[in-house]
């Protein structure tokens, strides 16, 4: 990944990346809070649905690392001093704890086994022992909320320097206007 002084904006892939990774980070919650409010005979569906869209997650992280090691540009941090270096730790921060709620959801299908909507048999490694599953599943649960509190944080770091600051961060990640020719 390279810094370019010249640059406004992030690159459009890396806009992309970062805008489905927000939007499924808070889909896959979402449903994962949804549990209890819905029916019984509903449940199996929705975490069916859970693990698909946390399937696609992994491939739009797999490509957006790819993407940031190979080919990705940016603009130079427009903080300074202690806030670039606050900024630098959440941004590893959030890779980092994305990374392993991701990994935890693969290891908790594994353990368990899963019949994804009667059409795929994912076989599990431990599918009677109850506490082996149970702790993947809490650790799961726990990087899941712990992400979604540091996005929170980084939500409103975002807000805070755009309509307090005033210094357009928002911009920067997000698409130029088309040019009219
Ligand atoms: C689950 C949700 C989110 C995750 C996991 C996430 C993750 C990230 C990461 C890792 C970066 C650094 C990208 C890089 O330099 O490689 C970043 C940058 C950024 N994010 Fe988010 N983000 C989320 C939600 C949001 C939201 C809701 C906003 C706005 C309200 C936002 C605004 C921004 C902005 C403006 C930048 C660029 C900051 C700069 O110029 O250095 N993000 N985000």
């Amino acid at each position: 990944m390279q810094h370019n002084p010249e640059q406004a904006r992030y690159d459009r892939p890396s806009i992309v990346f970062h805008w489905l990774t927000a939007a499924l980070v808070l889909l896959l919650w979402l449903m994962a809070q949804s549990e209890a409010l819905l029916p019984r005979e509903w449940r199996h569906g929705m975490w069916s649905f859970h693990i698909t869209a946390g399937t696609v997650l992994v491939l739009v992280y797999c490509a957006r690392l790819l993407w940031l090691m190979s080919s990705a540009t940016r603009p130079v941090s427009i903080n300074a001093g202690v806030l670039r270096l606050a900024e630098r730790i959440t941004h590893g921060l959030l890779y980092a704890l994305l990374a392993t709620t991701l990994v935890l959801g693969i290891v908790n299908v594994a353990a368990r086994g899963w019949d994804l909507f009667g059409i795929v048999q994912i076989p599990g490694f431990a599918p009677e022992d109850r506490s082996l599953r149970r702790s993947i599943n809490g650790w799961h649960e726990l990087a899941a909320n712990g992400l979604l509190i540091l996005a929170a944080a980084h939500a409103v770091a975002a807000l805070y320097h755009q309509f307090v600051r005033r210094d357009g961060l928002l911009r920067r990640m997000w698409f130029a206007p088309q040019e009219n020719s």
